[in-house]
């Protein structure tokens, strides 16, 4: 079984391509150039087996070039979407780095090329949408997306989860949790500001409550569910690590297993604004308001549904996870 895999050079998305390699599938890694993905991928010893194998390929293809897509998704039988715009969540709208454009267009795009390929003519006067063989459409979305959320990340990825119900196809959306791990770009930046800083800041007074999600968590639970097709078929379900934490109790279980003390300071979010609005004016857009409020914005996941359809499946605490990469690089 071929699997294409949008975003697959990401944080999530290289994940759930190890994952599924360590299973035996073939992957074809999509993102804009065929040749980073192959740089990006090629330091991971699941992929440099599967290379070996010949059970990995690149495609450079981009979720915004609708006319790059019908050769990415041709000939696969999953194809799981896990890409986002560059830099998220600072938007850069001069760029087309947007929720909107990005996330929701991009995958709508996606879902169109699904049906430029695989729609057929029956012997009849009709059309037969998605005729066996079409591919199953796995799409990683977000634990905070709400019909009626106001913000704008949740919106475009509520509409893009929309059109994937409406689409025709078999599909399972599975909307995560805040997720960590050595390649993430939000709990390595608060950490990093450790080692210079005799304080740990954060906007906000730390209080929301989360699920934070090992992100070799996020691979496992894809792999089960390109395993489990019949099963997880039609359902949006929730993914979250086992314990229900505030920031403040997250940042202080990473400083303890790194053996540090550091006091959290706590930026008010008003006085974060304030940075997010000059801070965007920088090259490369280091902060902007609304990530002031991203970042900040919590989200817990009930793991009822996930746990009856894979009763085995036990992510991982925090601390444990934490421990399996954080002493090596921090202490
Ligand atoms: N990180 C979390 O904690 C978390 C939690 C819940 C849900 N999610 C969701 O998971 C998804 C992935 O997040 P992430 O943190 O892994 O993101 P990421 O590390 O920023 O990766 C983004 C990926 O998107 C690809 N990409 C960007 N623009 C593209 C385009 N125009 N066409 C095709 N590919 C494009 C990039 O590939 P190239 O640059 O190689 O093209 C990259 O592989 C997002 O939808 C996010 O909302 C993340």
């Amino acid at each position: 079984m071929t699997v294409l895999v949008s975003g697959a050079t990401g944080f999530m998305g290289s994940a759930i391509t190890r994952h599924l390699l360590a299973a035996g599938y073939r992957v074809r890694a999509m993102g804009r150039s065929a040749e980073r993905a192959r740089s990006v991928l090629g330091s991971f010893n699941e992929c440099r087996q599967a290379l070996g194998e010949g059970r990995l390929t690149f495609v450079s293809a981009d979720l915004t070039q609708p006319q790059t897509l019908p050769s990415a998704v041709a000939g696969v039988e999953v194809v799981i979407q896990a890409a986002q715009f560059p830099g998220a969540p600072n938007e850069d709208p001069g760029k087309g780095f947007t929720y909107m454009n990005v996330d929701r267009n991009g995958t709508m795009n996606l879902l169109e090329a699904i049906s430029a390929v695989y729609w057929a003519r029956t012997a009849g006067p009709g059309l037969v949408r998605f005729p066996s063989g079409s591919p199953r459409f796995l799409y990683l979305s977000g634990i905070t997306v709400r019909e009626e959320a106001p913000e704008r990340w949740n919106r475009a990825k509520w509409q893009a989860e929309e059109a994937i119900r409406g689409s025709g196809l078999d599909w399972t959306i599975i909307r995560s949790s805040w997720a960590y791990g050595p390649g993430d770009a939000a709990l390595n930046t608060i950490i990093r500001y450790s080692d210079f800083l005799p304080m740990m800041p954060l906007f906000g007074d730390g209080e929301e409550k989360s699920t934070p999600v090992f992100v070799e968590d996020v691979g496992r639970v894809f792999t089960l569910a390109v395993a489990a097709a019949n099963a997880t078929d039609g359902l949006t379900l929730q993914l979250g690590g086992p314990e229900i934490m505030t920031m403040n109790e997250i940042l202080r279980t990473a400083l303890a297993v790194m053996r540090r003390r550091r006091p959290l300071l706590h930026v008010p979010k008003p006085v974060g604004h304030v940075q997010g609005a000059l801070m965007q004016f920088l090259p490369g857009r280091p902060l902007t308001p609304m990530a002031v409020d991203f970042s900040s914005q919590g989200g817990v996941a009930d793991p009822t549904a996930l746990r009856g359809l894979f009763p085995d499946f036990e992510p991982m605490r925090l601390r444990d996870a934490l421990a399996t990469y954080l002493p090596a690089r921090r202490r």
